[in-house]
C-alpha cells in the first residue's frame, strides 16, 4: 500500500510507516509540480501534503484508492473538504503542535516592525552606521499599546499571552465569545482602537480579503498589521497603498500571492517585514507535526478514529 509524502520531512516519523510495511514515496524537490502530483498520487491509500499542494477533486479523482489526507499543517484551506467528504476520504491536520512556534514568530515580526529591526540591520550592514544619534531609526514603544487579535483560537491566545509580557493591552474579535480576560469587540471597533492588528483567522470564503482597502484604512493611522495566518486574508495591493503613509508598518509571514514574486511592490516598502511562511519552522515543531500527521494517517488506515480529524 502506497503513501505519498509531498516533501521530505524533518525527524524520523516516516519510519513508522515503513515499519508497518507501507511503501512510502517521498517527493524530494522544493515543490511538487501539479502534473507530478497527479501522477504520483495514483494508487496511493494515504497522502501527506503541505500547505502548498492544492488537493482538490481532480487529485482525488486520480487517487481512486485514497483513504486519508493527513495534512502536514493546521490550516486545511488547500484541501477541498467537500470533495473529500463526498468520496469518504478522511482529512486530518496538526493543531497544537505549531501554536507556540507561530505565536513566537508573530511577536518576532511585531518587534521587527515596531523597532525597525530589519532597517537597522540593513543600515549597519551597508556601512551607513557612523554615529549614535538620538533621532536615528525611531520606532514604536510597545508598552501600553493595544493589540487587537482577529480570530482568538489557539494561536491568537498564545499571541495574547506573549503580548502581555511586553505590556500590551489585548482586545479581540471572534465569532464566539471566549472565557478570556480581554474585551471582545466587533471587527470595526477593533480596527478603530487597536494600535496593532494581528490576524489569526482561518482562510474561508467569508474571511477571504477580510482586510480589504476599506478596513485597512479604517485601522488607526500609524498602526501595524501582522499576518501569520493566511495571505488571502489581506488585499495585498491595498496594503501596499496603506503602507505608503497610513500604516506604520506590516509584518507578514504569509502573502497573496504566495510565494511573493521577487519584483512585487511590497518588497519596496521598507516598513514591510516579510518572511517566507515560516511560522511553524522550529525543528521540534516540524518534527512533531510529522509525528502527528503519521499518527493520523496510520489511525485511518488501521481503522481507528484519527486524533485530529477535520473530515
Ligand atoms: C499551517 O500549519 O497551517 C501553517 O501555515 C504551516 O505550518
Amino acid at each position: 500500500m502506497k503513501v505519498l509524502v509531498t516533501r521530505t520531512l524533518p525527524g524520523k516519523a516516516l519510519d513508522r510507516l515503513r515499519e508497518r510495511g507501507l511503501e512510502v514515496v517521498v517527493h524530494q524537490g522544493l515543490f511538487l509540480p501539479r502534473e507530478e502530483l497527479l501522477r504520483k498520487v495514483e494508487g496511493a491509500v494515504g497522502l501527506i501534503p503541505t500547505v502548498e499542494d492544492r488537493i482538490d477533486a481532480q487529485v482525488m479523482e486520480r487517487a481512486k484508492t485514497l483513504r486519508v489526507i493527513a495534512c502536514y499543517s493546521v490550516g486545511v484551506d488547500h484541501v477541498d473538504l467537500e470533495a473529500a467528504r463526498a468520496r469518504g476520504i478522511r482529512v486530518t491536520h496538526t493543531p497544537e503542535a505549531l501554536t507556540a512556534a507561530t505565536a513566537d514568530l508573530t511577536l518576532a515580526l511585531l518587534l521587527a516592525v515596531a523597532r525597525r529591526v530589519v532597517e537597522g540591520v540593513d543600515y549597519a550592514r551597508q556601512g551607513q552606521w557612523q554615529a549614535w544619534h538620538p533621532e536615528l531609526l525611531l520606532g514604536l514603544d510597545l508598552e501600553g499599546l493595544t493589540l487587537g487579535i482577529v480570530g482568538m483560537g489557539r494561536i491568537g491566545q498564545a499571541v495574547a499571552q506573549r503580548a502581555e509580557a511586553f505590556g500590551l493591552r489585548v482586545a479581540y474579535t471572534s465569532r464566539q465569545p471566549k472565557p478570556l480576560p480581554y474585551p471582545r469587540l466587533s471587527l470595526e471597533e477593533l480596527l478603530e482602537t487597536a494600535d496593532i492588528v494581528s490576524l489569526h483567522a482561518p482562510l474561508t470564503p467569508e474571511t477571504h480579503r477580510l482586510m480589504n482597502r476599506e478596513r485597512l484604512w479604517a485601522m488607526k493611522r500609524g498602526a501595524i498589521l501582522l499576518n501569520t495566518a493566511r495571505g488571502g486574508l489581506v488585499d495585498t495591493l491595498a496594503l501596499v497603498e496603506a503602507l505608503e503613509g497610513h500604516l506604520f508598518g506590516a509584518g507578514l509571514d504569509v502573502t497573496d500571492p504566495e510565494p511573493l514574486p521577487p519584483d512585487h511592490p511590497l518588497y519596496r516598502r521598507p516598513n514591510a517585514v516579510i518572511t517566507p511562511h515560516m511560522g511553524s519552522a522550529g525543528r521540534r515543531t516540524r518534527e512533531r507535526m510529522a509525528e502527528m500527521a503519521v499518527e493520523n494517517l496510520l489511525a485511518v488506515l488501521e481503522g481507528r478514529e484519527p486524533p485530529n480529524p477535520v473530515v
